[in-house]
C-alpha cells in the first residue's frame, strides 16, 4: 500500500484499514499501544495483542501528569529502546502517545492510528506532539515525526456528531487558509452528506492533509510558513482557556469567525468572503454565539505565554484561500472588535 503523502519526506500517511496496515507497517519486535480509552473499547480486536495502555480521553487530561503516569507504566511493563509506541484515537491521545515516546528513554520510535477527523486532518500529522501547562495550550511538547500516520474513514463512523464536527472547523481552516476549491466544495454539501459519503469525505482529508504536508515540509518547526496553521487559533486557545464549554473545533469555528470580523474591519478581506465563511460554519452546525464578553476573551489571548512582549502573532485570513501572519499588539488587536 503506498503512502498518501510522505511528511518532511520521512513520516507517511495511509488512508486505509488500520487492522490491514498495521500488518504491513508495525516493525518486528515489541509493540506497546497507548490507546484512548474509548477507542480500545470500541476496537478490542486492533489491541488484542499487544500490551496496551489506556489514556483518558479530553483535553483536561492532555498534561504533564499524564505524561509522567506514562513513563511510569512504560517502566511497569518493561519498555526499552526498542519498543515502538502505537497511539491510536484522536489528536489527544495521539499528541501524548507521540510526547511520551519522544521523551522516554530519549525518544522511542512510534507511528499512530487516527481515529478521529480533527486527528485526521491537523493534529495526528505534522509532528507536533504536546501537551497544556498550567492550562496553556501545547505549552510542553517536541517535534518528532511519527514513522506512519494511518487515517481509517471507516472509524470516523463511530464518531459522534460533535466530534466530527470538530473535524469539519479544521477542514474550513485548511480551506480559508489555502484553498479556495475545497472552500467552494464544502460549500456545495453539507454536514449529512460529509458524515455519509467516503468518497467525498476522504477527498476532503485527502486534501487537507496535502496541504499540511505541503507546509510541513516546508517549514516543519514553524519558523514562518506553518503558523498559518493556527489561522483561528489565537482567540480559539483564549476561549478554551476562558470556558470548559467548547471542544477544540468548535472554538476553532468561533475563531475563525472572529479574525474574520477583524479582517474585515482592519480592511484586509472582503466583507463578503467573512459572510461565506460564517454562512459555511453555520450550515455544518457551528453555533457561533460567543459565550464570554469580547473582552474576556482577549484578555485570555493577550496572557498568552507564547505572546512576546505583548506582541500576538495573528493569522489573518485576506480572502478565502489566503491568509497572512500579523504582528500586532494586544491593544491593535482589541481595537478591530
Ligand atoms: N496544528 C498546527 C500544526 O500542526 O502546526
Amino acid at each position: 500500500m503506498n503512502p498518501i503523502f510522505k511528511v518532511c519526506g520521512v513520516s507517511p500517511v495511509y488512508m486505509g484499514r488500520a487492522s490491514e496496515l498495521l500488518r504491513e507497517l508495525l516493525p518486528e519486535g515489541r509493540v506497546v499501544v497507548v490507546a484512548d480509552e474509548r477507542v480500545a473499547r470500541l476496537y478490542p480486536s486492533l489491541v488484542a495483542d499487544y500490551k496496551t495502555i489506556a489514556v483518558p480521553a479530553g483535553e483536561s487530561f492532555k498534561n504533564l501528569e499524564t505524561i509522567l503516569t506514562l513513563c511510569l507504566r512504560f517502566i511497569e511493563a518493561g519498555v526499552d529502546r526498542s519498543t515502538f509506541i502505537l497511539g491510536i484515537g484522536g489528536g489527544i491521545a495521539t499528541d501524548m502517545a507521540g510526547f511520551a515516546a519522544s521523551i522516554y528513554m530519549r525518544g522511542l520510535k512510534f507511528g499512530f492510528v487516527s481515529t478521529t477527523l480533527l486527528g485526521q486532518v491537523d493534529a495526528s500529522v505534522g509532528g507536533k506532539n504536546g501537551v497544556n501547562v498550567d492550562g496553556y495550550k501545547n505549552m510542553a511538547g517536541t517535534f518528532t515525526q511519527p514513522q506512519f500516520v494511518i487515517c481509517d474513514t471507516e472509524m470516523l463512523s463511530t464518531l459522534p456528531d460533535r466530534e466530527f464536527r470538530a473535524g469539519l472547523a479544521e477542514v474550513v481552516k485548511t480551506a480559508v487558509m489555502a484553498d479556495r476549491g475545497l472552500f467552494e466544495r464544502l460549500e456545495q454539501t453539507d454536514f449529512a452528506t460529509l458524515r455519509s459519503d467516503r468518497t467525498l469525505l476522504e477527498e476532503v482529508i485527502r486534501t487537507s492533509v496535502a496541504i499540511k504536508a505541503g507546509i510541513v515540509g516546508r517549514d516543519e518547526r514553524e519558523a514562518g510558513e506553518r503558523r498559518k496553521l493556527n489561522l483561528g487559533h489565537t482567540l480559539a486557545h483564549a476561549l478554551e482557556k476562558s470556558t470548559q464549554r467548547f471542544n477544540h473545533g468548535e472554538a476553532v469555528a468561533i475563531g475563525l469567525r472572529l479574525v474574520a470580523d477583524a479582517a474585515v474591519k482592519a480592511g484586509l478581506m472582503p466583507c463578503e468572503d467573512r459572510d461565506r465563511l460564517a454562512a459555511l460554519l453555520r450550515k455544518l452546525g457551528f453555533d457561533l454565539e460567543l459565550p464570554v464578553s469580547m473582552p474576556t476573551l482577549l484578555a485570555a489571548a493577550a496572557k498568552d505565554k507564547k505572546n512576546k512582549d505583548g506582541v500576538l502573532r495573528v493569522v489573518f485570513p485576506l480572502s478565502i484561500g489566503t491568509c497572512e501572519v500579523r504582528e500586532i499588539t494586544a491593544e491593535d488587536f482589541g481595537r478591530l472588535f
